[in-house]
């Protein structure tokens, strides 16, 4: 049984595997789908906002040709009534094959897997781990960057690099290539904790064009506004950098603009049909690369 709750687990060896397998699923997909899943059942807990990570576990399952249930509003969860986790996973883990579940709370996912007689993914805990957001991210860079690993990269992570869960599973992933310079740009309310740095990254507060120049890869984020306990803190930072196409034309041609996406303000609509952006591309890649989890999941 295999469980996916954070990119600590993963070797660089699961990454090479995981990132062809999901170049299979997309391949697949061009053939219409497959029915490899046909007779499973995924489950779709979802204690916290989500569009692509919920959709696209599902798009992925049905692709598979398995089904779906799904708990997408807590609304309407027996959560609301004080049920315990662990009492949900139990149950649900009787009816589907395997979970994937989003919730507010670090450390939810490896709850749920302590419980669960099925494989556990984890689509989110609170402002810790997004493991499987950090595979499709990968699989991006690595579609963009063949050479990942053997060229020389400078990755930017700008904006909320305090709660933004994507950062922080991403760069876990990233550790494990060569040549691979970080810079990490925020105010400093929202810097990156310091257990994600180590001693050759760079820490800056302003996002200033030789950033822009050198960058070959941006992943910039939302500021994530549900997890301060300040809202004055909030409106501090929340518009603290703003890609507009003047910033962007300034990237080198062959660079690359990430974001997990939902974006608010802090990428400019004008800055979609750039050939640098790649968000839209990025969250397309959530199917074949959750396909391919899903299938190593459950041993297919
Ligand atoms: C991210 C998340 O939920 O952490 N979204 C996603 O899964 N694509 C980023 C965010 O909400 O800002």
């Amino acid at each position: 049984m295999k469980h996916i709750l954070s990119a600590d687990q993963f070797s660089k060896q699961d990454l090479e595997k995981i990132l062809t397998r999901a170049a299979d699923m997309e391949n697949i997909l061009q053939k219409g789908g497959s029915k490899i899943a046909e007779g499973k059942i995924l489950a779709t807990l979802f204690y916290e906002a989500s569009t692509r990570t919920r959709l696209s576990f599902e798009t992925a399952m049905y692709r598979l040709g398995g089904n779906i249930i799904s708990e997408a509003d807590v609304q309407f969860s027996s959560q609301t009534k004080g049920e315990v986790l662990a009492d949900t996973i139990r149950i649900v883990g009787g009816y589907a094959d395997i979970i994937a579940i989003r919730s507010p709370n670090i450390g939810d996912a490896k709850l749920a897997a302590q419980y669960s007689p099925v494989p556990i993914l984890n689509g989110g805990d609170g402002p810790a781990e997004h493991p499987t957001q950090a595979l499709l991210d990968l699989y991006t860079i690595k579609k963009n960057f063949s050479k990942l690993g053997t060229q020389k990269l400078t990755v930017s992570f700008v904006g909320d690099l305090k709660y933004g869960r994507t950062v922080h599973s991403l760069i876990k992933l990233l550790r494990h290539f060569e040549g691979i310079s970080i810079n990490f740009v925020a105010p400093e309310s929202i810097q990156i904790p310091e257990k994600y740095i180590q001693p050759n990254d760079t820490l800056i507060n302003t996002l200033n064009s030789d950033i822009l120049k050198n960058s070959d890869i941006i992943y910039d984020t939302r500021i994530q506004r549900e997890r301060f306990e300040d809202l004055q803190d909030f409106l501090n930072v929340k518009d603290a950098f703003i890609f507009t196409p003047q910033l962007v034309n300034q990237m080198k041609a062959s660079a690359i603009l990430m974001h997990p996406l939902p974006r608010i303000n802090e990428i400019t609509l004008e800055v979609d049909t750039l050939p640098q952006a790649k968000y839209f591309e990025q969250a397309q890649n959530g199917v074949p690369i959750r396909m391919a989890l899903i299938a190593e999941s459950l041993g297919l």
